[in-house]
C-alpha cells in the first residue's frame, strides 16, 4: 500500500502502458507463430497462377469442355482434375482420386466468384471467372472430404458443394482406369 501511494498517477499509467504493450507484443508473436506454422506444417500456398480464359466459352471448346472434365491420369502416375465451378454446383459433382501422388487441380468459373476448398487439405483457393486456379497437392490416405463454395455467389450458394472421393492407386485403376476422364459423379 505504500509503494501505491507514493507512485504517482503518472508512473501508475506509464506502468499500465508498459504491461499492455507486452501483452500485445505477445499476442502479435503468437500470432505470427500460428502462420508461420501452418504456413511450414500444412504447405500453405497463396494462389499464384495467372492465366487467363474466356469465361463465356468454356462449353464450347478448349480444356473446360464438358467432356474433358474430371480425373485425367498422367503417364507418371500423377492426375490432373479440371472442374467447373458455376452457380450453384462443381462439375464434376464427386470428383475421384489417386491416393499416394500429385494432383494437379485446374478451376475455373462460367459465372461469379466462387470458392474451392477440399476440407482437411491445404486445398484452398477463390475461383474468378476468365482466370484458371491451379492448386497442386497431394492425398496420402484413402478417405472422402468435402469439398464446399466458400465464396459467397449468391442465393443457392449454401447448396453448392461437391465430394473428393481418394482411393488407392491399385483400386483406382481397377475401377476408374477404364475412363480417360474420371469421376465418381454417376455411381
Ligand atoms: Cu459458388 Cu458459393
Amino acid at each position: 500500500m505504500a509503494e501505491l501511494s507514493s507512485a504517482s498517477p503518472r508512473d501508475v499509467v506509464d506502468q499500465s502502458e508498459r504491461r499492455w504493450t507486452y501483452v500485445v507484443a505477445g499476442v502479435v508473436a503468437f500470432v505470427f507463430a500460428v502462420i508461420v506454422f501452418s504456413g511450414v506444417h500444412w504447405a500453405a500456398q497463396p494462389p499464384s497462377n495467372v492465366e487467363t480464359i474466356d469465361a463465356s466459352r468454356l462449353h464450347l471448346s478448349g480444356e473446360f469442355m464438358e467432356a474433358n472434365l474430371g480425373t485425367e491420369v498422367q503417364p507418371d502416375g500423377s492426375a490432373i482434375v479440371r472442374v467447373v465451378a458455376q452457380q450453384y454446383s462443381f462439375v464434376p459433382q464427386c470428383i475421384v482420386v489417386p491416393a499416394g501422388t500429385r494432383v494437379v487441380f485446374r478451376v475455373t468459373s462460367p459465372d461469379v466468384v466462387h470458392g474451392f476448398l477440399v476440407a482437411g487439405t491445404n486445398v484452398n483457393s477463390m475461383v474468378v471467372p476468365g482466370f484458371v486456379a491451379e492448386v497442386r497437392t497431394r492425398f496420402d490416405k484413402p478417405g472422402e472430404h468435402v469439398m464446399p463454395c466458400h465464396e459467397y455467389c449468391s442465393v443457392g450458394h449454401e447448396g453448392m458443394w461437391a465430394r473428393v472421393k481418394v482411393v488407392d492407386r491399385s483400386e483406382f485403376a481397377r475401377a476408374y482406369g477404364g475412363q480417360p476422364r474420371a469421376s465418381c459423379a454417376r455411381q
